[in-house]
């Protein structure tokens, strides 16, 4: 019977490797944090998790191409922020809807931003940054992810907030970007702490600050906007697990459980935490939680957005 056959592919799953798509470049935020929990998830599950990139548009190529495959939980994904919350905003035609498209299986790890800048910035603080920006206007460059990405929407949002009007340069994922702000070649970017911290720690760019309520602890003397004089601009991504809509329900709950696992791992939470990313609490994690996030996060987005790309096309 259907029933039997289903109890059976439950019982039996996962048989080979389960790939994980991730949509932006290797060694980005996004990769990081699947690289993470990917190794105890497959440990849990007894099987690899294969993390493959799948670049382009800001993350929506790969989450389609992930959407569009067999809900069968061999083929998982990570998306966050940028493809479930500001994408439905900005590209007209997208071929999924965050909040319909998916099955959630839960958020991995909370990834505040920081306003970050080539080492040779001139600039000592948030407020000569600005200061400079302005007064710089297209020769200033600002790297992003795509259209849609953290780095875009939480850029542009920046970029409307201080009426700044620079340049935007585009990469398949804010490593490739990080690189290039690391060479000198591009000068700034709003970005995903965990990508920027080591550097930031290192000295080789600057943080003019991170925007949240309070500092991060793996990042003590950068300030938060607030108190660098711009409390308007507090906003943070997120990086979550998401399987084509329409998995096996038992196939789905050994995905949760297995994501719930590796986030409690503590080897993985703890370079999630020493990257100064979060660990969901309790009532943040799980399906549930996050299909409510998806929601609120494209309702949050969209009006922003909308009027933010308006101000710098
Ligand atoms: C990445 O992994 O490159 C990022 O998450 C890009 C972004 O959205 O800014």
């Amino acid at each position: 019977s259907a029933l039997a056959a289903f109890g059976a592919a439950a019982d039996t799953y996962p048989q080979r490797p389960i790939t994980m798509v991730v949509p932006f470049a290797a060694g980005g935020p996004t990769d990081v944090i699947a690289r993470i929990v990917a190794e105890p998830m497959s440990q849990v599950l007894g099987q690899q998790v294969v993390i493959e990139n799948v670049t382009g548009a800001g993350g929506t190529t790969g989450i389609t191409r992930a959407s569009q495959a067999s809900p069968d939980g061999y083929t998982i994904m990570m998306g966050h922020m940028g493809t479930h919350g500001a994408a439905p905003a900005l590209f007209k035609g997208l071929k999924y809807d965050p909040a319909k498209s998916f099955d959630p299986i839960g958020l991995a790890a909370g990834t505040p931003i920081v306003i970050v800048a080539k080492k040779a910035m001139p600039a000592q603080d948030l407020k000569g940054f600005i200061e400079g920006l302005k007064s710089g206007g297209a020769s200033i460059n600002q790297a992003h992810a795509g259209v849609g990405s953290v780095s875009h929407s939480t850029g542009v949002l920046f970029d409307s907030i201080v009426g700044a009007k620079p340049t935007l340069v585009v990469y398949r994922g804010t490593g490739p970007a990080l690189n290039d702000l690391m060479a000198g070649q591009v000068d700034f970017m709003t970005d995903q702490i965990v990508n920027v911290a080591p550097q930031i720690a290192g000295g080789t760019i600057k943080a003019y600050a991170i925007a949240t309520p309070e500092r991060s602890p793996s990042l003590p003397d950068v300030p938060t906007t607030k108190e660098a004089g711009l409390p308007d601009y507090e906003v943070s991504a997120w990086n979550a697990v998401f399987a084509p809509k329409g998995l096996p329900v038992d196939v789905r709950a050994k995905l949760v459980a297995a994501l719930d696992a590796a986030l409690k791992d503590p080897g993985a939470k703890r370079r999630i935490l020493e990257l100064g990313g979060t660990v969901p609490k309790d009532a943040e994690a799980g399906p549930d939680a996050l299909q409510k996030l998806v929601e609120r996060e494209v309702a949050r987005w969209t009006p922003v957005l909308r009027s933010a790309v308006d101000a710098n096309p």
